[in-house]
């Protein structure tokens, strides 16, 4: 698929801006602070309903307006289809497929499908779990939108629960407060956070094979890549390297059961410390190179060749399923050595559509150049 007109009013430094885009490479380029970022950025926003550099949407809207829209018009398999997001910092953002309004925003999910890899992603290598959880819940979401309701089904259990637990915190011993409720909510818990944990845990049996040939192609250190994930409600070892999937029932009503049985032998804790300590919220997604976890270990190379290696293989996944997602890569060339560079620019020069953006045209690989736009104090001119 490939997006075919960007239009911004409002967000982030552009008051407004129209920009046609085709199909094949596209390349911004521009100093610093010049806006190349925020362009690309909105396309993914207009993709995953959340940005790759800030996790709340007040900081998308310019400064002094109101409201950020952003509209794209995309073509997959020759439909087109246009999503127009009005971005309502404090209140319900707005979404229009085709013109109609969405009755949820979150819809508008699957339609446009974008993969970005950028400099905040070495956070994935060596950030918390959360961005971990991120990047595999927002490929979830785009090959299966349905995840998209599981997803704010779970966050709205969990609100729940965390809430009743922490009054039950606040309250001593003695007066503790009926606890039938919190059994209700647990049972809630088990089972949305199951069929999370399930989505998850397929999703990283597919990525598995993916990352290690993406590694593979892009590294040249030699290494091999695993992949493992981290379950919460499993009772492990710290050091244990066993993957859960392989070890453990990855059947819904199988991890529903083994939510149950945590949240059983958490209830102290949780009830001592207010909030909920099992269950997808509190997994990760572990990383390592010849079996030592990546960080902590792993050089800065290694770690980029790493990041890289897994948007590189979420883009694989989605161009599996039948469409290549829009490939973004906001400023990464630089971050490369001239090897990387070469190789990165082979293994992804047939996406059906690239935009790249560099501060400083001579670190585009030559044969990645395409359409070229300067982008300068919140202009963008086609040149
Ligand atoms: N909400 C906002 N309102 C106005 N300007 C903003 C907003 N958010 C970011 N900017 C400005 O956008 C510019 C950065 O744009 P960016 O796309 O990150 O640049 P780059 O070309 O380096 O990628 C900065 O000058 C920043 O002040
Ligand atoms: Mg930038």
């Amino acid at each position: 698929m490939y997006v075919s007109h960007l239009q911004l009013v409002d967000y982030r430094s552009y008051a407004a801006a129209r920009l046609e885009l085709a199909p094949g490479v596209t390349t911004f380029v521009g100093s610093n602070g010049q806006g190349k970022t925020n362009l690309l950025e909105a396309i993914g926003y207009a993709a995953t309903l959340s940005s790759h550099r800030v996790s709340t949407d007040a900081p998308l809207v310019r400064r002094g307006a109101e409201r950020a829209v952003v509209r794209a018009a995309s073509f997959a398999d020759e439909r087109r289809s246009l999503i127009e997001i009005e971005i309502n910092p404090g209140r319900a953002n707005r979404a229009r497929l085709n013109r109609s309004v969405l009755p949820r925003v979150r819809d508008v999910l699957g339609t446009l499908r974008t993969v970005l890899f950028a400099p905040e992603d070495l956070a994935l290598v060596k950030g918390d779990p959360g961005e971990r959880r991120k990047y595999l819940d927002e490929l979830l979401t785009l090959r299966a939108p349905r995840f998209a309701a599981v997803r704010a089904d779970y966050e709205r259990v969990l609100k729940q629960r965390n809430a009743l637990l922490k009054t039950a915190a606040q309250v001593s011993g003695r007066a503790r407060p009926d606890l039938s409720t919190l059994d209700v909510w647990d049972g809630h818990l088990a089972e949305t956070g199951a069929a999370l944990v399930a989505g998850r845990l397929g999703l990283v049996a597919e990525l598995r094979p993916l990352v290690a040939k993406a590694y593979a192609q892009l590294a040249d250190s030699g290494g091999f890549p695993e992949l493992r994930y981290r379950d919460s409600s499993v009772a492990e070892a710290p050091e244990s390297t066993e993957a859960v999937g392989d070890q453990g029932d990855t059947d819904v009503t199988a991890i529903a059961q083994r939510l149950r049985d945590a949240l059983d032998r958490a209830r102290p804790e949780e009830l001592r410390r207010g909030v909920s300590l099992v269950g997808p919220h509190r997994d990760d997604l572990l990383l390592s190179l010849d079996e030592f976890a990546v960080k902590g270990y792993a050089s800065q190379g290694e770690s980029w060749s790493y990041g890289l290696s897994l948007k590189l293989s979420a883009f694989e996944l989605l161009r599996a399923d039948g469409e290549d997602p829009v490939l973004i890569l906001d400023d990464v060339f630089s971050e490369l050595d001239a090897a990387r560079r070469q190789r990165l620019a082979q293994h992804v020069r047939d996406a059906e559509q690239v935009l790249v953006s560099a501060a400083v045209p001579e670190d585009l690989p030559s044969d990645l150049r395409g359409e070229r736009y300067q982008v300068s104090e919140g202009t963008v001119e086609h040149v």
